[in-house]
């Protein structure tokens, strides 16, 4: 949600903004603007579209600007064009603004400055920023970090944002309150961005932003101090990460390609954590909490897309086999509805970013009202692992197309291996533990079979590519499948999709089955699997077209249906982890077929980091 990135050193800047903007994209790509100081002034180049299209505004007059910022923007205020997009400036076009986040108060504080003269040209809240930073610039003897710190007193909202001022060359200035920002370390140069992805080819030392800090960074050194001027030490953190981690790897899109390796990443979140003979699992983040978990009176997972359809199959899991009572809760309503809370409940905030504000505001709200709450994240370091009293890494890597794939996977076995950890230490045997437990470890080859029939499903694909509505459905744990099958669809094919439980079909959406509607049914052989057949038959009677995943060696179904697709047999609870595969590779080559953007889909962002 915006992507924000900067420069200051003694190399070109453009290539590095332009580099890192790139990486930031899936944050926000609908348009792009880099501003960047020559000879005490700014310049500025901003469009309406992707980064592609920026960089084609920059020729080898740029060269010699070492300093720089830019941004990539997710609209929240104003439509998507060149004057909305960022970096914006104040009157005096001294002071320039890149920003992610919303300026809750903006209308107060604009109409303020436009009664003291200032004249707007975007309808963004960013600008009010700026021409904010100008009048305690202005107040203040020209005294650029007090100007921010100043201005930034004023404020009700969220940003993560990197200033530049052209009477000073040499300084860039970050801050950030609900926003992430990071700063790079380099020899002669520091950065400032969003996401570590933006600056890990250049420089691995970083340091994480909290709240009401602000960084002020020099070519050769680098302040933090608080929004009050209070110095403040941060720890600088080494970060593994490699940049190949970060690249397509021959693919022709991040999401196939973070398909392709769910086997690793699934084997990656359980590497360390899975003990074949105890039949039990170790989690080491939460190792220490595990009272807390065990004597919980409730547990309330929460969470925003993908995650919460992960958050789901939690439930159905953690009631059956630790026989706690679970609720899950989207994360946006949980933070405005006075949810009853109290030290018997632990919260389990799961997000691939740990970035989203709605889930980061749950768990604000969980820590309140005293409540142990425990994460499930992606990505180390962001802000949700920070905040939360105790957690469990996914391990799956950088996750970069926008539509979730190998963290959902990942998330679901982290719950796996949690009920499996907490089943163990209340009810299950231990020869269930260690039935469950093999099964797990066997996940990766039975994902990896389900992958080598790609092309497959990629026939299938074809075949549906221009329908206009398509419905999941599935009963159990593969219920929260459909869903995730049908967002998965939506969201970069942009057909109406539908996920619903098989048998409440019955009760609306049945009106909507002509020859026209393919079902996807989640037709494997567990506990429910008669019923399904049943619910299959309704729809074939109304000539609904019917594509199912179903158990490898179930050839009777094959009869009743249009298409299978097969998928090994594993533990019930397990299930999700290999149905939702097909529904992935089903979702992208349609997309694919229908000519869409898979991996920024439009209006779409990954990382939602405002309300
Ligand atoms: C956005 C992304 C989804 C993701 C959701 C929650 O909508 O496009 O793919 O599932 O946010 O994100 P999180 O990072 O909290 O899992």
């Amino acid at each position: 949600m915006c992507g924000i990135v900067g420069y200051i050193g003694c190399r070109e800047a453009v290539p590095i903004l332009i580099d890192g903007l790139k990486r930031l994209e899936y944050r926000g790509y609908d348009s792009a603007g880099i501003a960047t100081i020559r000879d005490n002034e700014l310049k500025i180049k901003k469009k309406a579209g992707k980064i592609s299209q920026l960089e084609q505004l920059f020729s080898s007059d740029f060269n010699d600007d070492t300093i720089g910022i830019g941004h990539t923007r997710w609209a929240t205020h104003g439509e998507p064009n060149s004057v909305n997009a960022h970096p914006h400036l104040d009157g005096s076009g001294k002071i320039s603004i890149i920003h992610n986040g919303i300026i809750e108060n903006y209308y107060t504080l604009k109409k303020e400055l436009i009664e003291k003269g200032h004249v707007f040209r975007s309808e963004t809240d960013t600008e009010v920023l700026a021409h904010l930073i100008q009048e305690f610039y202005n107040a203040n003897g020209n005294d650029f970090e007090k100007a921010v710190r100043f201005a930034l007193t004023q404020v009700e909202g969220t940003y993560g944002l990197g200033v530049l001022c052209s009477d000073h060359p040499d300084v860039l200035i970050g801050a950030r309150r609900g926003s992430p920002l990071v700063v790079g370390y380099g020899e002669g140069e520091n950065f400032l961005a969003s996401d570590v992805c933006a600056v890990v080819n250049h420089t691995k030392k970083v340091t994480y932003l909290e709240d009401n800090e602000i960084a002020i960074l020099e070519r050769d050194n680098v302040t933090i101090k608080t929004t009050e001027d209070q110095l403040v030490e941060k720890h600088v953190e080494k970060i593994a990460f490699d940049i190949e981690k970060i690249e397509k790897g021959g693919h022709a899109h991040f999401m196939l390609k973070e398909i392709m390796e769910q086997p690793q990443t699934i084997f990656d979140t359980m590497r360390g954590r899975l003990l074949l003979e105890e039949g039990t699992a170790k989690l080491g983040g939460i190792q220490h909490d595990l009272e807390s978990l065990l004597y919980a009176r409730r547990v309330l997972l929460t969470a925003c897309g993908t995650s919460w359809h992960a958050a789901l199959i939690g439930e159905y899991m953690l009631e059956e086999y630790v026989r706690v009572p679970v609720e899950v809760e989207y994360a946006s309503e949980f933070r405005y509805r006075d949810p009853i809370l109290d030290r018997d409940t632990v919260v389990i905030a799961i997000s691939q970013s740990g970035e989203t504000a709605d889930t980061l505001a749950a768990i604000r709200e969980g820590k309140q009202k005293r409540a142990k709450v425990l994460g499930i994240c992606n990505v180390v370091g962001s802000s949700i692992a920070r905040e939360t009293d105790a957690g469990v890494y996914l391990h799956a890597g950088p996750e970069i197309g926008v539509a979730s794939t190998k963290a959902f996977t990942s998330q679901v076995m982290v719950l796996s291996l949690m009920t499996l950890l907490l089943g163990r230490m209340t009810s299950m045997s231990s020869s269930k533990g260690r039935e469950i437990a093999q099964e797990m470890a066997s996940l990766p080859q039975k994902v990896e079979k389900i992958l080598s029939h790609a092309e497959e499903i990629k026939k299938i694909a074809v075949q549906y590519a221009h329908s206009q509505n398509f419905l999941y459905l599935g009963r159990g744990y593969n219920f929260p499948v459909a869903l995730e099958g049908a967002l998965k669809l939506k969201e970069i094919s942009y057909i109406h999709a539908e996920g619903y439980p098989a048998a409440e079909m019955k009760h609306g959406p049945i009106a909507l089955i002509d020859n026209n509607m393919p079902v996807v049914f989640i037709a494997t052989k567990d506990s429910t699997y008669d019923k399904i057949l049943s619910n299959i038959e309704e729809v074939k009677a109304r000539q609904g077209r019917v594509i199912a995943i179903a158990t490898e060696g179930d050839t009777e179904i094959s009869k009743q249906v249009d298409h299978v697709i097969y998928v090994p047999q594993s533990y019930e609870m397990l299930m999700p982890i290999l149905t939702i595969i097909p529904l992935q590779l089903l979702a992208y080559y349609i997309a694919v077929e229908r000519g869409c953007d898979v991996d920024q889909p439009r209006n779409l962002a990954k990382s939602v980091t405002v309300e």
